[in-house]
Order: C-alpha cells, then sequence, then structure tokens
C-alpha cells in the first residue's frame, strides 16, 4: 500500500478576517495555490499568516470573500468536512498513546479497517525515517521525532491540503535544516499542495516553490524564492528577504525599460521598473557589490570580519555605510583601505519611493 496526494489547489479570492469588532487580520486577500506546490505564508508577527491558515482548516471562518479547494466553494464549510491537515508548532501528540496510535488516530474515523489503519499508519511511519518507533510514547522520542510523528498523522489521511504553522519552531538550529528538508522531501515525492507558515526567511527561501511576503494583514508580494530575492517590489520585502543595503543614487536617464543610474562618476544600467528620472534608492545584495572594481564609486573598508567560508565588510561611501561579503578570504582587505566599488551584473535594483 502507499500514501497517494488528492493535492488541490486553493483559492482566496477578496477574503477578509476581523476578530471582534475592529481587528483586521486579513484584508482583502487574493490568492492562488497550486496544486502540488508548497506555498510559504512569510511576515513579521502579527501580519495574518496563522488566521490565512486557519481559514483554509476551516478553523476560522473568512468575514468576507471565498475560499476554494479544488472546485468546491468551502467558504462556510466547518473545518470537519474539509479534507485539509494541519501540523501545529506544538506537535499535539496525545501523550498516553503510543507513537502508532498516534498517527493511527485520525484514520480510525476514516472508515478504514483495522488492518487497514494499521497498515497506513506504519507506511506513514516509515516516510517520515520512524520505522520501529511504533510502540514508543512521546515522551520516548527527542523533538524532532515527535514533530515527525505528527507529520505522519497528518500525511497518512491523504489530505487535499497539508498545513503547517511554523512547524520548526521548537526545534534546535541542527535539526530545523534536516527536519525541513524532510518535509520538502515528502511533498515532492508524494505530489502534495503545502501551505506553510514561517517568520523565517531563510526557511522559506530553502523549502518553497513560491513565497507569499505578508505585511499589515496584506500581501507585500508573491513570487519564486529567487523573484523575491533578486527583485523585491519595496523596501519591506528587499529587508525582510535577505540582507539588503539600500542605497541613494540619481537616475539620469530612461529610455523605455532601462534606466541609467549615478553615483558620483559611476553610470549603471538596470531596469526602470517603471520609476522615473531624479533621485531614487536601490536595494543590493552584499554579495552583488563588487570591491576593487575596475570602475565604481570610491568607499573605505571601515570593518572587516573573517567567518571561516567568507569575509565581511563594512564599508563607508560619501552618502552612507554598506554590507558586503566576498569569498576571497586568502587576500583580506585591512580596515582604512580606500576601495572602489562597483555592482556585479543583476546587482542592484530601483525602489519605489515610500
Ligand atoms: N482569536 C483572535 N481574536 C482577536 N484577534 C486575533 C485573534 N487571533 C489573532 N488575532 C489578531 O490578528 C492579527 C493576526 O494574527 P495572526 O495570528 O494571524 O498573526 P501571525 O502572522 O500568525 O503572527 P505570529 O508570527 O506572531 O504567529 C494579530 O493582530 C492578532 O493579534
Ligand atoms: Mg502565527
Amino acid at each position: 500500500m502507499k500514501i497517494s496526494s488528492k493535492a488541490a489547489p486553493v483559492s482566496f479570492q477578496n477574503v477578509s478576517k476581523i476578530y471582534g469588532r475592529d481587528v483586521l487580520a486579513v484584508d482583502d486577500v487574493n490568492l492562488e495555490i497550486e496544486a502540488g506546490k508548497l506555498v510559504t505564508l512569510l511576515g513579521p508577527s502579527g501580519c495574518g499568516k496563522t488566521t490565512t491558515l486557519r481559514m483554509i482548516a476551516g478553523l476560522e471562518m473568512a468575514t468576507s470573500g471565498r475560499i476554494l479547494i479544488g472546485d468546491a466553494d468551502v467558504t462556510t464549510l466547518p473545518a470537519t468536512d474539509r479534507d485539509v491537515s494541519m501540523v501545529f508548532q506544538s506537535y499535539a501528540l496525545f501523550p498516553h498513546m503510543s507513537v502508532l496510535e498516534n498517527v493511527s488516530y485520525g484514520l480510525s474515523f476514516s472508515g478504514f479497517s483495522k488492518a487497514e489503519t494499521r497498515e497506513r499508519a506504519l507506511v506513514g511511519l516509515d516516510l517520515v525515517g520512524l520505522k520501529g518507533f511504533d510502540t514508543r510514547l512521546p515522551s520516548e522520542l527527542s523533538g524532532g521525532q515527535q514533530q515527525r510523528v505528527a507529520v505522519a498523522r497528518a500525511l497518512v489521511l491523504e489530505p487535499q491540503v497539508l498545513l503547517f504553522d511554523e512547524p520548526l519552531s521548537n526545534l534546535d538550529a541542527k535539526l530545523r535544516r534536516q527536519v525541513r528538508e524532510d518535509i520538502r522531501a515528502i511533498q515532492k515525492d508524494l505530489g502534495l499542495t503545502v501551505v506553510y507558515v514561517t517568520h523565517d526567511q531563510e526557511e522559506a527561501l530553502a523549502v518553497s516553490d513560491e513565497i507569499v511576503v505578508m505585511r499589515n494583514a496584506a500581501i507585500a508580494q508573491i513570487g519564486t524564492p529567487r523573484q523575491l530575492y533578486d527583485a523585491p517590489v519595496d523596501r519591506f520585502v528587499a529587508d525582510f528577504i535577505g540582507e539588503a543595503n539600500l542605497l541613494p543614487c540619481t537616475i539620469e536617464t530612461v529610455t523605455g525599460e532601462q534606466a541609467t543610474i549615478a553615483i558620483e562618476d559611476y553610470r549603471y544600467d538596470l531596469p526602470s521598473r517603471g520609476i522615473s528620472e531624479g533621485p531614487a534608492t536601490m536595494a543590493v545584495r552584499p554579495s552583488r557589490l563588487v570591491i576593487g572594481a575596475a570602475d565604481g564609486f570610491r568607499a573605505k573598508v571601515i570593518k572587516a570580519t573573517y567567518v571561516g567560508v567568507r569575509m565581511e565588510y563594512t564599508l563607508e561611501a560619501a552618502f552612507g555605510s554598506m554590507f558586503a561579503v566576498q569569498d576571497d578570504v586568502d587576500a583580506p582587505l585591512d580596515v582604512g583601505t580606500e576601495v572602489t566599488v562597483g555592482f556585479a551584473a543583476k546587482g542592484p535594483v530601483l525602489l519605489p519611493e515610500g
């Protein structure tokens, strides 16, 4: 027997959620989640991630708008009538039940025979790498193993959508990496639709097909990890996804889709993104600053730190300071060195003001 996938797409159409009289937790969200993809909701605390997830599960009801799972309008359907499972941050295992009983729990209500339930649960445990742990109690497992049991319990139900709310936050850093890779591998193998909530940008970049960046109850940007990293739409996204230097510049000319910017005597061509001539701000990743470029603006090294795989520099230019990284650790620059700084190809992106 195999665990298979009934993966379905999820659609939010103008969905809002107001708690009580006036807490607007989700504000007119439109969102299309493709079947078989892992989509992450990423954003700072209180931006509405859990509320969005709970509305997919039916644990919260939308105040307005429509939610579809597959072709079905589930907007007013209670949680028990939706084909969705959720994995919580706290695992929520039954402490007095064995691992196998925990994984079997939901199945016993789904009309499977005793033998089928047992077989299915064992397959689920095998999938999460816990073969042979079936008779243990949750208290006899590590945190990472407990979380895997929670994942197995959700998987064996073969839900149309699998939801994760910050599933790794109780694990230490090393285990977090391992469990997130396992979740991603299982999701890809089985072709599951997964909606995954985190406030950790690195985790989001590592596991997602697509990331939905949320801010103040609304969507700030949706894109692949690469799109968000390379072309953030605004300062908030640039800052939230990876480190970014925000540099002032002047847009000298705009020709069609291309702009030429100036910093001191340095000129650089990049997409204009609809921004017109005049003072502007660019976001540049630390790794896209080229220290010692033939052509660039002037800066001075004010801090140099060796971190094993690379050098980290703080540079001071006429307009302010920047953070830069360089792979060349064998010839580090001394503090006080005067350098010319340019941009790598596809380096900076122009940001709208505001
Ligand atoms: N049951 C509730 N009653 C009233 N307000 C609520 C309730 N649940 C959440 N809120 C409010 O709704 C907003 C969004 O909360 P939500 O839990 O969705 O945020 P989140 O993005 O998951 O945050 P975190 O990263 O801290 O978990 C917050 O302002 C929160 O205080
Ligand atoms: Mg939350």
